[in-house]
């Protein structure tokens, strides 16, 4: 009990760090007028703040509800994304979507969270592969 709830308060930190570093340093937007991205990303914030609230709360409906509006979000960014190295990074983040949504399936608060930690790495990796290339441009 005391090592989830210890598991929970780093994993409530590290969503607070993401939220604020989004907010402070919000990547440019591509010119791309048929994408709204900073769009598409503040859902993607959104629903990956209510799976760390399903978590806490132990809510396994809203927990695979949140993972595969996710999925959902993902499919429609891999028919925008024709690139082999963006597609890698969707397929990433879509397994540990998947990873999430099993263990909310099974109610196995252990699985669904490490799965979640997963997801919130591959968040950082994408964005981290993007800047990268930006820089090079
Ligand atoms: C497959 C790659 C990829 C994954 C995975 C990904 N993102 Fe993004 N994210 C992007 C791209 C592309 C941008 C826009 C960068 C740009 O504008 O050049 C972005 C930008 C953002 C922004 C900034 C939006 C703004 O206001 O400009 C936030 C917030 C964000 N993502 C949240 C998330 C969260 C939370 C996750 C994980 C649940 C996530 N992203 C996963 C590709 C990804």
């Amino acid at each position: 009990m005391r090592k989830s709830v210890i598991a929970l308060a780093c994993l409530i930190a590290v969503a607070g760090l993401l939220a604020v570093r989004a907010q402070e340093t919000p990547p440019q937007k591509k010119a791309d007028p048929q994408r709204d991205v900073a769009a598409v990303m503040k859902e993607k914030l959104r629903y990956s703040h209510q799976l760390l609230t399903s978590l806490a709360r132990e809510d396994y409906a809203q927990l695979e509800v949140a993972a595969q509006e996710l999925a959902r979000i993902a499919r429609e960014e891999w028919a925008g994304n024709p690139t082999e190295e963006y597609r890698t990074q969707l397929q990433v983040f879509w397994t540990t979507l998947e990873g999430i949504e099993s263990g909310a399936q099974r109610k196995e608060i252990d699985e669904a969270t490490l799965a979640y930690m997963q997801m919130t790495l591959s968040c950082v990796k994408c964005h981290k592969l993007i800047r990268r290339e930006q820089q090079k441009q």
